[in-house]
């Protein structure tokens, strides 16, 4: 039978022109990622070019210096003289107040109602860019002052991370958020979300019939999942330093790495149907022993070292840390899943600052073969099959087999399968925010987290945080650990695997 070979099938949907309202309008956020994506999106025609965006924060501007700012943001992502940044910037207005003050959102919601009859706008996004402390004050006074709906139009609020601090606190915000807003206007960002290669993760996993009957215990040995970075703290020391890496970067971006290699598969590409099976499957993880928690979880702080031939400082001698600071940049955990797919396998993940290179992949090693009969040449010793999930850089997916190398003799090698992705659509990816914008505009929610999920995942950690906090002054087993800068972590890292006979990889 001759078989159709596949041809590119999209998901079509219409964007509806929209309000975008970004509180915190002069920060980091706004110009590095919102801005630039925002007017990605409009470039490349994505979303509907019938729109208005008013930038708020503290700092007194008119308009038009605001426009400037946003033709200055744009400029710096290298899309110079461009044509389209006349008319953007045009749509573009900013309104300053203070966040606890009435008369900011009196004279905010005004100007947003006359843009919306101008323009013929239903539908407003409010994107909390502040800093997470005055999300409750923003979320309170919106809510007073009926931002959350007002008979006409809808209104949907984005917030970014960290959306708590710990279980107790996210269960406050969200009780906070949930006073003016139903769920289904809530869009909880978590950026890997919106990567081209954490989306083809389910693609990947369930498009494709020949990987989902081996992903389970009977053929999977472990999993590894690695985000690491070479830099340091940037200017970010104040917010790093009350974070550290598990609220920064294991509380979510790898939760959600992880529930996306390990769910079961969702009944269709519904945002709840997803989300109901991630929920699932974090619910499932066991929760960590406490009382040995050293054997569980390995925290740790980077000392001066080197990177890229570049000597770095330790983590206490960074600008704004006190010296005493127990905060950890580095955390390595194994965990287990608690369900028929995956009892007995192990989990290994690991995150960290100041690591030699910038990597996040999930590597699946699969079992040895059970028995040899190339015992000769290539002893019992044969290396299991590595799948891995290259996340950035060098996107794409490896997986490695054994095959003879050529020759008169009977030698063994190991080659890798590869599909990079950008060699093969040839294109550069779209930056995540783009993605995500996108999503908030058609009211697609599938690739942020809902409220349940972000609970399931502080209802793991919590416990961890406040055994770290109780027992910061004794010699418990939870202590601080160092490694040197450009070091793949600390000894305990490389312990915590080795006691299982497994190595770390990076592939
Ligand atoms: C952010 C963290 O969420 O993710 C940062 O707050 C981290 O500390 C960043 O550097 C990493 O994102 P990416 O997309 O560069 O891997």
């Amino acid at each position: 039978m001759k078989q159709k070979r596949m041809v590119v099938k999209c998901a079509e949907k219409t964007v509806e022109p929209v309000g975008l309202i970004i509180f915190g309008a002069s920060g980091d956020l706004t110009s590095r990622k919102l801005i630039p994506s925002i007017f990605s999106l409009y470039k490349k025609e994505n979303m509907n070019r019938n729109f208005f965006l008013m930038g708020c924060a503290r700092t007194p501007l008119s308009d038009e210096k605001f426009r400037e700012k946003v033709r200055s943001s744009i400029e710096k992502t290298n899309t110079k003289n461009v044509k389209e940044l006349k008319s953007f910037s045009e749509r573009c207005y900013y309104t300053d107040g203070n966040y606890d003050d009435n008369n900011f959102y009196n004279t905010l919601k005004q100007k947003i109602q006359d843009l919306m009859k101008k323009f013929s706008i239903k539908d407003i996004i409010l994107y909390l860019a502040t800093p997470p402390v005055v999300y409750p004050v923003v979320v309170e006074k919106l809510g007073e002052n009926r931002f959350c709906k007002d008979g006409q139009g809808s209104y949907r609020i984005v917030v970014e991370k960290p959306y708590g601090y710990d279980l107790d606190s996210a269960k406050q915000l969200d009780k906070k958020f949930r006073k003016y807003f139903q769920e289904e206007q809530i869009y909880r960002i978590d950026h890997y979300l919106g990567k081209e290669t954490v989306q083809n993760i389910l693609m990947f996993r369930f498009a494709n019939g020949i990987f989902e009957p081996l992903w389970n215990r009977q053929y999977i040995d472990h999993v590894q999942v690695t985000i690491s970075e070479s830099l340091g703290l940037g200017h970010r020391a104040g917010y790093f330093n009350r974070s550290g890496i598990i609220r920064d970067m294991f509380q979510n971006h790898m939760m959600q790495m992880l529930s996306l290699a390990a769910m079961e598969p969702p009944i269709s590409f519904e945002a709840d149907h997803v989300r109901d099976e991630k929920v699932k499957l974090l619910n499932s993880i066991r929760p960590y022993p406490i009382h040995e928690i050293g054997k569980w979880m390995v925290r740790s702080q980077y000392s001066k070292g080197t990177i890229d031939e570049q000597t770095v400082p330790g983590y206490l001698e960074e600008e704004d840390i006190p010296k005493t600071s127990e905060t950890e940049t580095f955390l390595a955990t194994k965990l287990f899943i608690d369900n028929w797919r995956w009892q007995g396998v192990p989990f290994y993940m690991r995150t960290g600052k100041r690591l030699p290179k910038k990597v996040s992949e999930i590597i699946i090693v699969f079992k040895r073969i059970p028995y040899s009969m190339f015992k000769p040449g290539t002893g019992d010793d044969i290396n299991p099959n590595i799948l891995v999930i290259k996340v950035q850089p060098d996107e794409g997916i490896i997986l490695t087999v054994q095959a003879k190398s050529p020759g008169a003799k009977f030698c063994m090698d190991e080659i890798s399968l590869k599909f990079d992705y950008k060699e093969h659509f040839g294109i550069d990816f779209p930056d995540a925010y783009e993605r995500l914008l996108l999503d908030v505009m058609l009211g697609d929610q599938t690739l942020f987290w809902r409220s349940d999920g972000v609970f399931a995942s502080w209802s793991l950690i919590t416990p961890v945080l406040q055994a770290w906090e109780k027992n910061e002054k004794q010699n418990c087993p939870c202590s601080l650990s160092f490694y040197k800068a450009g070091e793949w972590g600390s000894k305990e890292s490389i312990d915590l695997i080795q006691r299982d006979k497994r190595e770390w990889l990076v592939l």
